[in-house]
């Protein structure tokens, strides 16, 4: 039989956003869609991998024969990504995490005061892909960038401070593409290589994507 890219490899995949709370009924949170992340993980799946999606709240459904892990908040993910890490092979981070939660959750619901501003204080959330290519026996690690502009040299400067091996980027002021949308085109860059995939569907470049990472990651492997 054909021996498919990622055969025998297991794959974790980050997607959509996550919620910090407030309170018991209030959030912050931003507008992934998680379709990029997904349309991965159902590529990864079709190349042979056994894939764990490690989910924000997104409102597409599980993708068939892929574990799905649901979670909320920053900390979630990031406990949910170290959850069995010593047997992950890639881990690809495509999930919008919040910079930032709330310093601390109230118990009861925030009542609304006299006082026409109201200051929120944030804290920093912990770098999950970052954390993940610190660890010991660390998978061959992918993160994503959405950048405004300089996108390659931005995309250099990330893959050097989260000491990743590739890194996805886009465009995100590019009309049409990326976030919640349901095409994008990305820059693939590596420590010595860029490449270009142009726009097109999600799903169509997924495929492509989990084709060149799943080339870059059996070359890494090999050595
Ligand atoms: O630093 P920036 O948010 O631009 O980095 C984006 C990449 O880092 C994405 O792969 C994203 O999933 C990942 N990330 C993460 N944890 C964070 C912030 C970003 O895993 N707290």
């Amino acid at each position: 039989f054909e021996t498919l890219a990622l055969s025998g490899r297991t794959v974790f995949i980050t997607a959509g956003p996550t919620r910090e709370a407030l309170d018991p009924v209030r959030y912050i949170s931003n507008h992934s869609s998680g379709k990029m992340g997904y349309a991965l993980a159902e590529a990864a799946r079709d190349a042979g991998a056994r894939v764990k999606l490690i989910t924000g709240p997104v409102s597409i459904a599980a993708p068939e024969r892929v574990e799905c892990i649901r979670v909320e908040s920053a900390q979630q993910m990031l406990d949910a990504s170290l959850t069995g890490l010593s047997g992950c092979d890639l881990f690809i981070a495509a999930a919008a995490v919040a910079d930032y939660r709330p310093v601390s959750i109230a118990e009861h619901k925030i009542k609304k005061g006299s006082e026409e501003i109201m200051e929120l204080h944030l804290v920093k959330n912990p770098d999950i892909v970052a954390t993940v290519a610190a660890a010991e026996d660390r998978p061959y690690t992918v993160g994503f960038a959405a950048e405004t502009r300089d996108v390659v040299s931005y995309a250099q400067n990330k893959l050097a401070r989260k000491k990743l091996d590739l890194i996805v980027a886009n465009d995100v002021s590019a009309p049409g593409i990326g976030f919640n949308s349901d095409e994008n085109a990305v820059t693939l860059v590596g420590p010595d290589s860029i490449e270009t995939l142009p726009q097109t569907h999600k799903q169509q470049l997924a495929r492509q994507l989990i084709n060149r990472i799943a080339r870059h990651f059996n070359e890494y492997a090999k050595t």
